[in-house]
């Protein structure tokens, strides 16, 4: 049988893996020899691996390629594509691809001396994007329309300082702790200044060094804040980021209450950012497909405190929106199940309701 490397929107259930399939901090994710589940394909996503080696039988080479989202045509515009053609959509993207070289200038500038930042003006940036929204959610569905930014560190903080702040928001906290919180989003990868942009940029899979390397951005970010005039939650969230709450994080491999609350709630907004930005090999991903990620994978990782809210938030604002699901049918979403936020009660016609808490191999698959 001929082994062929096969990208991840291509890859479907029942093929059978030739190679072991690692993340870039080398865990082994998929391993050989295994017959791929939607679960399997579903993690590889969540470790953002862009593609595996499978065996390809004269069979499946003679297949069709599965539909790519995002590529009929014929079909009804999808929620986003919609939302893209919108007024609102258009002067939010304005405003965005406005501020970027602000940011860059701004947090660029930090490298060159020992000045306290301009965080008057990178804060006003967020704070103006922040309020030109209506709800938490509708800046969500904006940012999911418009990321095709090529840098990965300003629009991503800028992002990320958003998420934050709606994520705040959805959390009860108080103005002046919602406007802490955007501003571990705006700093919190300052480091990543310190990183050849080669490495940052790399397509492929990072070597050991490299990977270690990319490691640093952390401590390099708290050595660049630590003594500058920003508040002590801000110099340790650009520390404390990737920490995870099983210990599995870096870079001091610190668990559960270990890790600054700031730096918890950063981790789910940074983690959401990179898994809706679209990708060279994946459009963004669908909002109940992030959650499907969060549901299998996250629970050890993150904050339940902060995570079960997010994801409550975030599918709870989509009752009463249209939805494909997966065998390509069309319903409406009329309540989400608690228990598994991914997967709501949608009616398909007047008296036809479909759990999909209680089937495994349907999934909601798209907005529209
Ligand atoms: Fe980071």
């Amino acid at each position: 049988m001929e082994v062929k490397r096969i990208n991840i929107n291509d890859l479907a259930p029942g093929m059978l893996v030739a190679d072991n399939v690692y993340n870039s901090a080398n865990q082994l994710i998929v391993p050989r020899d295994v017959v791929l589940t939607d679960k399997a394909i579903t993690r590889m996503r969540f470790h953002s691996i862009s593609s595996a080696r499978v065996y390809i039988s004269d069979e499946t080479a003679k297949k069709p390629a599965g539909p790519t989202p995002g590529k009929d045509n014929s079909r009804e515009a999808s929620f986003f594509e919609k939302l893209r053609g919108t007024e609102e959509f258009m002067a939010f993207n304005t405003d965005f691809e406005k501020s970027i070289p602000v940011f860059e200038q701004k947090l660029s500038a930090m490298l060159k001396g020992s000045a306290d930042p301009d965080n008057d003006t990178l804060t006003g940036i967020v704070d103006d994007m922040f309020h030109s929204c209506r709800t938490g959610i509708q800046l969500f569905n904006l940012l999911h329309c418009m990321r095709n930014f090529d840098d990965v560190t300003f629009s991503h903080s800028m992002n990320v300082s958003l998420i934050c702040g709606v994520l705040g928001t959805w959390l009860n906290r108080s103005k002046s702790e919602i406007e802490m919180l955007m501003q571990c989003g705006i700093y919190h990868d300052v480091g990543k200044l310190m990183i050849p942009k080669a490495i940052l940029d790399k397509p492929g899979k990072l070597s050991p060094e490299e990977y270690a390397l990319v490691k640093t951005h952390t401590t390099q970010g708290y050595n660049i804040l630590k003594d500058r005039k920003l508040p002590r939650e801000v110099k340790l969230a650009a520390m404390m980021h990737h920490e995870r709450c099983d210990g599995s994080g870096y870079p001091m491999g610190l668990k559960g209450n270990q890790i600054e609350e700031c730096a918890k709630i950063l981790a789910i907004a940074d983690v959401y950012e990179a898994m809706t930005s679209p990708r060279v090999y994946r459009k963004a991903l669908c909002p109940f497909e992030v959650i499907r990620l969060f549901e299998i994978d996250g629970l050890a990782l993150f904050d339940p405190v902060y995570l079960l809210p997010f994801m409550e938030n975030i599918t709870q604002s989509y009752v009463g929106n249209m939805v494909r699901l997966s065998d390509g049918t069309v319903g409406q979403i009329i309540f989400i199940n608690k228990l598994a936020y991914s997967r709501p009660v949608v009616k398909m016609n007047e008296n036809d309701y479909v759990d999909l808490s209680k089937e495994s191999d349907r999934i909601v698959m798209e907005i529209l």
